[in-house]
């Protein structure tokens, strides 16, 4: 090819702007951010995430990816039959949350989504670095046990059928082969596209982004100029997740759409991953999902505060997402 011929958009011949080694395709903007919404419709399509008619909650971070998520998702309501509004949950760590929650009302407020916000100080009276210090538990897995709880709660709350979440392939594809390794195989079944709620008290989960790599996601944004928070949290340390990552990214590398090939065969294997040994219970002091009788939410606010606040907390949640 001659050097100097310029690369065209596969789709209009005008100057391309990026090209998409695992498509291999050349797009210029426009076309490129069709592009991905073209492959956020049929994610939802072939998972058959999102029911005619039906409400969805879509959790805000305000990095990148949940953005896209929302954006994407806003776009295609009309023709995919459906009500869209968002969370986000203010967790309080220094530095960090408060350009989170603003950037995250500013994107709801961009696209005009409805969204409520839970703030942790407010309804536990402390954030997740001293939650975490109190219970003497490393604060990414008392920020996730917190983060997963009060999804759920919202959106029993708010009685949508299902919440988004802003996973992308990347992340995904790092998390599956982190728990084959670890052989946590129950747990592979819930890194699907999709998975289904339970009884009115576990709302079931969507990944819009599942086969829509990292880096598209932030392209997406940026073309689309909304802003995102590019600060990584200052709680995450190098873990065994940033070794696997360099692992698939090599792969990827030497064999471009890797990721999306593995991420379908997983979603195609999942039903043969085994299902969780005991049944979904109901917390018995709050009634929010448990594996043991209490949940961890109840068992994390009685060790730090010295009372379960689960069920004290359905009030206070219920009243802030009314509006939505
Ligand atoms: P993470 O667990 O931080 O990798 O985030 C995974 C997904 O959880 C994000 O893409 C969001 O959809 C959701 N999420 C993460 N943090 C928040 C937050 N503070 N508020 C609402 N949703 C969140
Ligand atoms: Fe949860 Fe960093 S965002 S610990
Ligand atoms: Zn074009
Ligand atoms: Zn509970």
């Amino acid at each position: 090819m001659n050097p100097l011929r310029e690369v065209l958009c596969s789709r209009c011949g005008n100057p391309a702007a990026i090209y998409l080694r695992y498509a291999r395709l050349n797009f210029c903007k426009e076309h490129f951010l069709d592009y991905i919404l073209g492959r956020v419709e049929n994610t939802v399509r072939r998972y058959r995430m999102i029911r005619s008619g039906s409400r969805i909650l879509a959790a805000i971070s305000g990095g990148k990816d949940s953005s896209t998520m929302l954006l994407t998702l806003s776009k295609l309501t009309g023709k995919l039959d459906f009500d869209l509004v968002a969370l986000h949950i203010d967790l309080g760590i220094d530095g960090y949350s408060s350009e989170a929650r603003s950037i995250a009302e500013e994107v709801c407020r961009i696209t005009g989504v409805r969204y409520a916000i839970l703030d942790l100080e407010d309804l536990v009276g402390l954030n997740i670095p001293e939650l975490s210090r109190k219970i003497r538990r490393p604060p990414c897995s008392v920020c996730g046990a917190v983060k997963r709880y009060l999804l759920n709660l919202a959106g029993v709350e708010v009685g949508v059928d299902t919440v988004a979440l802003g996973h992308h392939l990347d992340d995904l594809a790092v998390y599956i082969v982190k728990n084959f390794l670890l052989q946590n195989l129950e747990d592979i079944r819930k890194l699907g596209p999709k998975t289904e709620g339970y009884d009115g008290f576990l709302v079931g989960r969507i990944r819009p982004l599942y086969e829509v790599y990292e880096r598209d996601t932030a392209l997406y944004a940026s073309f689309v100029g909304i802003p995102y928070q590019s600060m990584e949290c200052p709680l995450h340390s190098m873990g065994v997740e940033d070794r696997i990552r360099t692992f698939l990214d090599g792969m990827e590398e030497d064999s471009p759409g890797f990721k999306i090939a593995f991420l379908r065969s997983i979603a195609r294997s999942i039903p043969k991953y085994p299902q969780p040994q005991s049944e979904v219970r109901r917390c018995s002091l709050c009634g929010m999902p448990s594996q043991s009788g209490i949940c961890s939410f109840c068992r994390m606010t009685m060790r730090a505060l010295g009372k379960p606040l689960g069920l004290e907390l359905r009030g206070k949640v219920r009243e802030i997402v009314s509006k939505l």
